[in-house]
């Protein structure tokens, strides 16, 4: 996210279910560590559904470093101890016509609400930065995913296969793509190329 962008988006304050507050912000090239600590907190029940990469420090600190770039969008949830609850984020490649969705929060904060929270900001700050199209995929089994994402506009345009990851003991299995085509004013849609 450029950095003129995280002056446009600044972070924002929301309510969890159980009364904690937690802010919503970009992502900054200071969060590797914090991220890498967030990484280190998912279980490989959640790994399953979540693998755009490996959950490790070469990777907190790779997309930390990537913080201002102009093809991608990373929020963070942040605890009044500064720790990374969670995140969400999309990213394109130059002149692709959809950009690619992903979230992934600590177990200790989901089902609070925070997915949707996250994903209510991170559409807010696509209507006007990146592609009017964002896509995703998600296991039929993730059912909290599917009915999340519905509830955000997402359609299925596809049920198709997983592959297995034998590595990390994954079988193959059914998974959604999904697509979102966000609403945009003339001006958003100038601002956004
Ligand atoms: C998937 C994830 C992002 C959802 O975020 P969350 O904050 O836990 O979810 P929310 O609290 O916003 O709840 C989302 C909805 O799912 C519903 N839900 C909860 N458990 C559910 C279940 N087992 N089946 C179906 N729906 C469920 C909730 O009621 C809520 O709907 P509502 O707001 O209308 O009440 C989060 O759980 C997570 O990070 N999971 C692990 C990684 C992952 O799966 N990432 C997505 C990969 S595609």
């Amino acid at each position: 996210m450029l950095p003129a962008d995280h002056a446009r988006f600044p972070g924002v304050a929301i309510v969890l279910k159980n009364g904690q507050t937690v802010h919503l912000r970009p992502l900054t090239t200071a969060d590797g560590e914090a991220l890498a600590d967030c990484y280190a907190d998912i279980p490989p029940e959640h790994i399953r559904f979540y693998c755009p990469y490996p959950l490790d420090r070469e990777h907190a600190l790779r997309n930390a470093s990537r913080a201002d770039s102009p093809t991608e969008v990373v929020l963070v949830a942040e605890t009044a101890d500064r720790r990374i609850a969670g995140y969400a984020w999309y990213r394109w490649s130059d002149g692709a016509p959809a950009s690619i969705f992903g979230i992934c929060l600590r177990p200790a904060y989901q089902g609070q609400r925070l997915g949707r929270a996250l994903m209510t900001r991170l559409l807010a700050i696509a209507r006007e930065v990146g592609p009017r199209v964002m896509s995703l995929t998600v296991q039929l089994a993730n059912t909290r995913a599917v009915k999340l994402y519905t509830s955000m506009g997402f359609t299925v345009v596809r049920e198709q296969t997983r592959q297995p990851d034998p590595a990390r003991g994954f079988a193959e299995e059914p998974e959604y793509y999904m697509e979102l085509t966000l609403e945009r004013t003339a001006e958003q849609e100038l601002r956004a190329r």
